[in-house]
């Protein structure tokens, strides 16, 4: 689907957004994992999370869905069925890489496929430490999809420090640590996404080779009840349009701040971003606050090395924050941003150069110049849902307003943006 944006002048109002993607997942997954009935309000709306809640059914778990609240009946330790069919992950790495580490530890043989996009993406950064694990895995003879897991016999705790930057990665393990007696310690020098830590109340110690996780199976989950806090990846998009936009003013509900997922706000307020959280709170072991956004005038700083992990999926609309900002917008160190959705180097490239900006690009990022030429545009979404909302909020910028193609992915993490961006300008 073709979507078309005429010029936005301002953003004004207040909204709500579903839950994170990245909680939800998690909750599904522990919900599945622990006996019993669990209740996770707020849920994502994502067809990523559909993507994990319909592999968990295939493993015999029961879902009752109404609006955001499901209720989930677990099956209990080691106890989930052996799936009739493939296990379908969608579009979601998060899916795949998660389940991977539970699927490892069970008594029954599984596969994982997914859509073309996720076919393409590395697998091999989850199979290498899982079989260090005593994992029975098979990726394709190319590191991918269809992953096929076997039972195994001497599965063994490890001493583990990430190689990649991926909370994926360090959360797949964990997840088959909590199925072991002896604890694991998994080190993550990267600082990446800690929600397995917090969620599953693990012990973390900080140390000057990174945060040091240990898991086992005391740690497995039991049944709980959570209110997701919403997502401040989506809430992103509508960030970057408030301060890019004169006389804007919007107020973001219950998003979840914590500290390893709010450096897209770092950034932009050392940009000069005008964003204030408020009523800030504790909610189920995640801070939670309310972003008010107002137009601001913004430049552009250095981006540090060690931030990346913790903005990886702000980039692109950071960068059209970039591009409405004094000096060139700068990414570096983010090869990660290859091996995601998308491509997303190349897919915000090629649309930058759309607009008529200079745009260099790098194996590990990209820099964007100059001016914005063209008033109007047609970019393409890759079929990836946070370029289709990148330039969603471009094209809403640009005089005669733009066209974004294959708009319908939006859906793989928030299937509300037309309605949420629509009820902020009139
Ligand atoms: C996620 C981790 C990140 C992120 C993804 C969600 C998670 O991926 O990009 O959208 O929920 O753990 P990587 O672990 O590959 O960096």
């Amino acid at each position: 689907m073709n979507q078309q944006f005429e010029k936005i002048n301002s953003l004004n109002g207040e909204i709500f957004l579903a839950g994170d993607k990245s909680i939800s997942h998690r909750a599904v997954m522990f919900a599945s994992m622990a006996k019993g009935e669990s209740i996770i309000y707020n849920c994502s709306e994502s067809e990523d999370v559909y993507s994990t809640i319909k592999c968990f059914k295939e493993l015999g778990c029961e879902f009752e869905l109404n609006n955001n609240t499901i209720k989930i009946i677990g099956k209990g330790f080691k106890n989930f069925n052996k799936p009739q069919n493939f296990l379908d992950a969608g579009n979601s790495g998060t899916t795949t890489r998660l389940i991977s580490g539970i699927l490892a530890a069970q008594n029954f043989e599984s596969t994982i496929v997914g859509d073309d996009s996720l076919s393409k993406r590395p697998m091999k950064r989850i199979v290498e430490p899982l079989r260090l694990m005593g994992a029975n895995i098979e990726p394709s003879e190319h590191g991918t999809l269809p992953l096929k897991i076997f039972p195994s016999f001497n599965l063994k705790p490890i001493e583990y420090t990430l190689k990649v930057a991926s909370a994926q990665v360090k959360s797949a393990l964990l997840l088959l640590a909590l199925h072991l007696e002896e604890e694991s310690v998994i080190i993550d020098p990267f600082n990446t996404r800690n929600h397995t830590e917090k969620m599953l109340n693990l012990k973390v110690e900080e140390t000057s080779e990174g945060n040091k996780i240990f898991c086992s199976k005391k740690n497995y989950p039991k049944s709980f009840e959570i209110n997701v806090p919403s997502d401040i990846s989506s809430a992103a998009f509508f960030i970057v349009a408030a301060l890019i936009t004169k006389n804007s003013e919007i107020l973001i509900r219950n998003i979840s701040i914590n500290p390893t997922r709010i450096g897209v706000i770092k950034i932009l307020k050392e940009m000069g971003g005008d964003i204030e959280i408020l009523n800030q709170k504790e909610e189920c072991g995640e801070e939670v606050g309310d972003i008010l956004v107002k137009s601001s005038r913004l430049k552009n700083i250095e981006i540090p090395k060690e931030i990346i992990p913790n903005i990886i999926d702000e980039i692109p609309i950071l960068s059209v924050a970039g591009i409405f900002a004094e000096g060139d917008f700068i990414i570096k160190n983010a090869e990660e941003l290859r091996v995601k959705e998308s491509d997303r180097i190349k897919s915000l490239c090629e649309n930058f150069k759309k607009v008529g900006l200079e745009v260099i690009e790098n194996s590990d990022g990209f820099i964007l110049s100059g001016e914005l030429k063209n008033n109007y545009a047609e970019f393409d979404s890759y079929g990836d849902h946070r370029i289709a909302m990148t330039f969603a909020i471009l094209s809403s910028m640009l005089g005669k307003g733009g066209v974004v193609n294959g708009f319908d992915c939006v859906k793989i993490s928030n299937p509300k943006f037309m309605e949420q961006l629509k009820s902020l300008h009139f």
